[in-house]
C-alpha cells in the first residue's frame, strides 16, 4: 500500500472503501457547496511568518480545552452516522482519541450508543453532542444518559433545527441501514471490507434513538425523520433549562455572528464553537475561519472560543489558534481516516495533524503552543475584525 503522509491520502482510500451514500453524506455541503469549499480554501489564504534560529528543543502542543488537558487543541467533532463509515465507527474513533489524549464527541445521531461507547472505552469520559427534539421526555433522558456515562461536556448544537438540503443525500436515498435496492447492492458489492465489518456488528441503526423514543417506527431516512422530530421552536430559553438539567461543562455549537456570540457568552456556557456545520446548513454563509476574528473580538474575554470547519491539517489548527480559537474540531478529516482504516486510520489522522502542528509551530519560531498569538501570521493575509 502506498505510504500515507497526509489527510488527502486517507480521503482517497475512504472514497474507495466506503459505500457511496455514506461517503457522500460526509463529503458534501448544502446546495452549491460554496461555504463547504470556502471553509477549506480560506485557510490557504492565511500566510505564516517564518522565523529562524530559535532553539526548537522541548516543544509541546499540549494545552487545555474547557479546563481539560489535551495533547493538542483538537477534538473529534460530532458527526452523524459515523458507524456507517466503518463498522463500530464511534467506538473506534473514541478509542483512538482516548489513546492520543484528545476529546471525542459522540453525536446524538450516532450508530453506536452512549452506553456502547462508554463501555468500549472503560468509562473514559467523552463529550456528547445534543440535538433537541420535540419529545422533551426523550431529551431529558438523553441528557441523563450522558451524565450516567460520565460524559465530561455537553455540546449543544444550535444550527440544525431544520436540515440543509444536500443534493447527494436525496439522490442516493440515504438511510441507515441502507435499503437493499439493486443500485445499493451493486455499490456495496464493491466494498467487501466495509460489508464484512458490518456483518460482524449488530450496530447498524441509530443507537441513541431506536428503542428510546416512543412511537418512532421508521427513522432510517434521516432527512424525513429530522424534519418530523427536531424542534424548530428551539430558543435561548431552552439553552437555560438544558444547562440546568445537565449541570456540567456546556459548549454551544453553531455560532457565526457576533450578536449570537454575545448571547452565547451571556448564557453562562463554558465555550462556543464558531461553526457553519461544515457548510452543510446555510450555503452562502461565511467560512468559519473568516467569521472567527470578529467573534473572538466580541466575546473572547468572556467565553472560550472554539472553531470547526475546513480543518484538514495541523497548519489549519495553528492558524485558527493564532486567530484566537482555543480549540478546534475535526469532522471530515477523522471520518476519512476511519473510512480508510478504522481505528488505525483515526490514529493516523491525529498523528498527521499533530506532526504538522508541531513542525509549523517550530518553523514560526515557537516551542509552546500556549505562547502563540496572531504575531505568527503575515499581516494582510488574514481576516481582520
Ligand atoms: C447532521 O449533523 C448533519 O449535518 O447531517
Amino acid at each position: 500500500m502506498a505510504i500515507i503522509t497526509n489527510i488527502e491520502d486517507l480521503r482517497k482510500i475512504a472514497k474507495r472503501r466506503v459505500p457511496r451514500m455514506f461517503y457522500d453524506y460526509a463529503d458534501s455541503g448544502s446546495w452549491t457547496e460554496s461555504t463547504y469549499r470556502a471553509n477549506e480554501s480560506d485557510f490557504q489564504k492565511i500566510k505564516l511568518r517564518q522565523r529562524i534560529l530559535v532553539n526548537m528543543e522541548n516543544r509541546s502542543t499540549a494545552t487545555q480545552m474547557i479546563g481539560q488537558p489535551v495533547a493538542m487543541p483538537v477534538a473529534i467533532a460530532p458527526t452523524g452516522l459515523t458507524g456507517m463509515q466503518h463498522a463500530d465507527g464511534e467506538i473506534l474513533a473514541a478509542r483512538a482519541a482516548k489513546a492520543f489524549g484528545v476529546p471525542f464527541t459522540l453525536s446524538t445521531m450516532s450508530i453506536c450508543s452512549i452506553e456502547d461507547v462508554s463501555k468500549a472505552t472503560d468509562g473514559h469520559p467523552f463529550w456528547f453532542q445534543l440535538y433537541v427534539m420535540k419529545d422533551r421526555d426523550f431529551i431529558e433522558r438523553l441528557i441523563d444518559r450522558a451524565k450516567q456515562a460520565n460524559c465530561s461536556a455537553l455540546v449543544l448544537t444550535l444550527d440544525l433545527q431544520i436540515l440543509g438540503q444536500r443534493h447527494k443525500d436525496l439522490k442516493n436515498g440515504l438511510s441507515a441501514p441502507p435499503k437493499l435496492t439493486i443500485a445499493n447492492m451493486i455499490n456495496i458489492a464493491t466494498k467487501p471490507r466495509w460489508a464484512l465489518g458490518m456483518l460482524g456488528t449488530s450496530r447498524r441503526q441509530f443507537g441513541n434513538i431506536v428503542g428510546h423514543v416512543k412511537g418512532v417506527t421508521d427513522m432510517s431516512k434521516l432527512s424525513e425523520w429530522t424534519a418530523s422530530q427536531f424542534d424548530p421552536g428551539l430558543n435561548w430559553g431552552d439553552v437555560e433549562w438544558i444547562k440546568k438539567r445537565w449541570g456540567g461543562k456546556l459548549i454551544l455549537k453553531g455560532i457565526m455572528d457576533p450578536d449570537d456570540a454575545r448571547l452565547a457568552a451571556n448564557s453562562g456556557a463554558d465555550a462556543l464553537i464558531v461553526s457553519n456545520h461544515g457548510g452543510r446548513q446555510l450555503d452562502g454563509a461565511d467560512s468559519s475561519i473568516q467569521a472567527l476574528p470578529a467573534i473572538v473580538d466580541a466575546v473572547g474575554q468572556k467565553i472560550e472560543v472554539h472553531i470547526d470547519g475546513g480543518i484538514r491539517s495541523g497548519q489549519d489548527v495553528l492558524k485558527a489558534w493564532a486567530l484566537g480559537a482555543r480549540g478546534t474540531y475535526i469532522g471530515r478529516s477523522f471520518l476519512y481516516g476511519l473510512g480508510a482504516m478504522g481505528e488505525a486510520g483515526v490514529t493516523k489522522v491525529l498523528e498527521i495533524i499533530h506532526k504538522e502542528l508541531d513542525l509549523t509551530m517550530a518553523f514560526c519560531g515557537h516551542t509552546q503552543i500556549d505562547t502563540i498569538n496572531k504575531d505568527i501570521l503575515l499581516p494582510g493575509t488574514f481576516p481582520k475584525v
